[in-house]
């Protein structure tokens, strides 16, 4: 799960996609573009929206995304167009091009649309971004088991 800071929206794509998929199983990442919170704890307004539907983000911290990803992960779900070019620019390989995919492709009526980002915004913007990464997650995870 890839996004821009790796603090509101892609640790809550992680937490909640692992909340539905089995620990033994599945390993379900996170990662930023930017450097810039690198080693923090997700914003307090994903952890708060977590915790409200019962996802625990609080113990991850914000790593930046890299090369070596492409091959530890299967699967590269970005949030929205401009990380996609930023994760496409750094793939080695086609193969790798191929792991990367706009994550709300995934549920259908919401093609090719963006998880906004709410780090300028507001509670409503945080609890926006938590129902839609709530659906697409279990249309993957549907897909997974
Ligand atoms: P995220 O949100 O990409 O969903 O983690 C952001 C977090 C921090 C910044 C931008 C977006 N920032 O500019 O520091």
């Amino acid at each position: 799960m890839v996004c821009l800071g790796n603090i509101c929206r892609s640790p809550l794509a992680e937490g909640i996609l692992q909340s539905k998929l089995p620990k033994s199983d599945f390993l379900v990442d996170s990662a930023g573009t930017g450097g810039w919170h690198v080693g923090e704890a997700p914003d307090k307004r994903s952890i708060k929206v977590g915790l409200k539907y019962g996802v625990d983000i609080s113990n991850q911290r914000a790593r930046q995304f890299n090369k070596k990803d492409f091959d530890a992960f299967d699967v590269i779900y970005v949030m929205d167009a401009n990380n996609y070019c930023d994760v496409i620019a750094m793939a080695p390989t086609q193969d790798a091009k191929a792991k990367v995919r706009l994550i709300m492709d995934e549920l259908p009526g919401f093609e090719n649309t963006a998880v906004p980002d709410p780090y300028w915004g507001t509670a409503t913007d945080f609890e926006h971004v938590f129902q839609l990464l709530d659906k697409v997650c279990s249309e993957i995870a549907k897909k997974l088991l």
